[in-house]
């Protein structure tokens, strides 16, 4: 303003003797963004007059209303959307007014929010199909502009309207929010809301009913559970086996039921199973189940599974022979095994064991040699499935097979650095201690009531690992149903419910049913 001071003067002068108001030239007011701003933005309205250096005075007038003495030039830092309106300005100069300049319209909106809409939802399923869109909108704005933007994330997620992720993995969860820019303008929308999506992963987890250990003619269900709300799913069963290149293959089973009943357990369904569940809108597959081993025990296998030595638990680094023995002695059996650490296995894998013939040795055990083992044959036919367990130092001695009612059982506590003697230890069954300090412990007529869990401890040495002892019955010995029939089932359901209140007559009239139904009678080879 100093700078302008002389020349100014001189106007004054000049004015002062031409003396009429109309004669001065009319303002003009411009507006500066010249589009409609939003909310908070800055306007800068400026009051021109085609008369530089000239002192004059400027009056705004918005609306018609009060007529307020400014500067040349005003700028509104962060707009409301009252600040909209019409406006018009005139100068001043020694009480001279000029006249008004022509109105102009200054329009404000509302700052627009972006908003997001994610599809089918915003908890999805790992490999589903998400649409994250940005939509934003204001009168007078042709065209946006998107920009995405990640929690934890300054740079630009993304620039489309419509992001998909296809198929969306667990990383891109998260948080997300975007805004809309005016294309080729200074407008900008607020930013939405941030939305959270979650990508889950579903298991199918395959458990069994009431246990995985079967006679033959047992009922078994097992059963597949998706960890969701929805019900909409198909599941897929299979039973798991190896090949001769062993390779492992899942080998699907007829049955698109929930869970998966048998009625009577036959010795072939003796078996490793996996299940998962299928949904057909939204397409999705869970993860392969866990592995669900099930395990049928005959009456008389035509082949058994003969260890040497004869007992089910065993010291490490030593060797051990497993052999199928059928009448026939046909050699077509190879042992197979499935253990907690390896899974399905197959002797002649040679990786830990070595098949010739139909004997299978481990030239030294290890403690993950510890699982069930069969004989099968190469159509598959699995028989006599038998625990062993392996461990360092202090082992239960204890039988392989089933000890049958009225026979005695011995049960020894071996040591494996004393080769002569037996350790005295104590004898413990279910938890319970039902012998101390004896180098043996024998029952001399088992009942089905010794039947229970094993193990023996020494002080000092140490204790052994828990056997399962089964006790079968010299009465229904071998009287095993091959196969029930539903109504069969239902009969004996009913006879049970009868006769429940009369447990002698429900044992007898049960056996009397079971052993006129059966198929063949063949008594235990063993
Ligand atoms: C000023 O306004 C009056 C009447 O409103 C008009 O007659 C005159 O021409 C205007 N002068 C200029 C310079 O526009
Ligand atoms: C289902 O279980 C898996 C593994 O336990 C877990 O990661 C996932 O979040 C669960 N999904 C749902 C929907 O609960
Ligand atoms: C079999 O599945 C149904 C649901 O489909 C369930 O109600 C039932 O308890 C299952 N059976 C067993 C033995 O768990
Ligand atoms: C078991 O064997 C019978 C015939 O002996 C056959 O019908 C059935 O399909 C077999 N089951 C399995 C699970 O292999
Ligand atoms: C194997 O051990 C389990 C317990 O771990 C037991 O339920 C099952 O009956 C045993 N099987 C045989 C054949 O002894
Ligand atoms: C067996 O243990 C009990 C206490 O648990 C003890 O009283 C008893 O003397 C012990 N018997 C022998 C033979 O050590």
């Amino acid at each position: 303003m100093e700078l302008n001071q002389l020349p100014l003067v001189l106007l004054l002068i000049s004015n002062i003797h031409s003396g009429h108001t109309e004669d001065f030239p009319k303002p003009t007011v411009t507006v500066e963004p010249q589009s409609s701003v939003f909310t908070g933005d800055s306007v800068t309205l400026r009051c021109e007059l085609d008369q530089t250096g000239v002192s004059w005075e400027f009056l705004w007038i918005k609306d018609s209303k009060t007529e307020l003495t400014e500067a040349a030039s005003k700028t509104i830092d962060s707009v409301k959307v009252s600040d909209g309106g019409e406006y018009k300005c005139r100068a001043r100069r020694e009480g001279h007014y000029t006249n008004y300049s022509e109105p102009v319209t200054v329009t404000i909106y509302e700052r627009p929010k972006a908003k997001v809409t994610i599809k089918p939802d915003q908890h999805v399923l790992r490999g589903e199909t998400v649409t994250l869109r940005c939509d934003t909108y204001s009168e007078g704005v042709p065209g946006w502009q998107y920009s995405w933007y990640k929690e934890g994330s300054v740079s630009v997620f993304s620039e489309l309207q419509e992001h998909i992720f296809s198929p969306v993995a667990e990383s891109d969860a998260g948080k997300y929010f975007c805004y809309g820019a005016e294309r080729g303008g200074s407008r900008r929308s607020q930013n939405s809301d941030a939305v959270t999506l979650t990508v889950s992963e579903l298991r199918a987890v395959l458990s069994v009913s009431p246990q995985k250990w079967l006679t033959e003619g047992d009922p078994v269900t097992l059963i597949c559970e998706v960890n969701s709300s929805s019900t909409d799913w198909t599941l897929t069963w299979y039973t798991v086996t190896i090949s001769s290149d062993y390779s492992i293959h899942h080998y699907k089973l007829l049955s698109d039921s929930r869970n998966y009943t048998v009625s009577s357990a036959a010795l072939n369904h003796t078996g490793v199973y996996v299940c998962r569940a299928e949904r057909i809108k939204p397409a999705y597959y869970t993860t392969i189940s866990n592995t669900q081993p099930l395990w049928v025990t005959g009456c008389s296998p035509p082949v058994s599974l003969v260890i040497n030595p004869s007992r089910t638990q065993h010291f490490t680094s030593v060797s051990l022979s497993l052999s199928c023995e059928d009448q026939s002695n046909s050699g077509k059996w190879r042992v197979r095994r499935y253990t907690e650490s390896w899974g399905l296995q197959d002797c002649s894998s040679s990786v830990w064991g070595s098949q010739s013939g139909s004997t299978c040795t481990i030239s030294s055990t290890i403690t993950s040699d510890t699982g069930v083992y069969w004989c099968q044959s190469e159509s598959g036919e699995k028989y006599h499935p038998v625990n062993i367990t392996v461990h360092f130092f202090v082992i239960l001695e204890s039988p392989v097979h089933p000890v049958t009612e009225g026979d005695s059982l011995t049960l020894r506590c071996l040591y494996k650095h004393s080769t002569t003697q037996n350790l005295r230890a104590n004898f413990y069954k279910d938890g319970s201690l039902i012998q101390n300090q004896t180098t043996e412990m024998i029952i001399s007529t088992v009942s089905k009531s010794h039947e229970g869990f094993y193990y023996c401890k020494h002080p000092e040495r140490g204790e052994s690992p828990k056997s399962w002892i089964s006790v079968k019955g010299v009465s229904n010995k071998c009287c095993c149903i091959s196969s029930h029939s539903e109504s069969q089932i239902s009969v004996l359901r009913t006879l049970s419910s009868v006769l429940a209140v009369c447990p002698y007559l429900l044992v007898t009239v049960v056996l009397i049913f079971k052993c006129c139904r059966m198929r063949g009678f063949t008594p235990d080879s063993r």
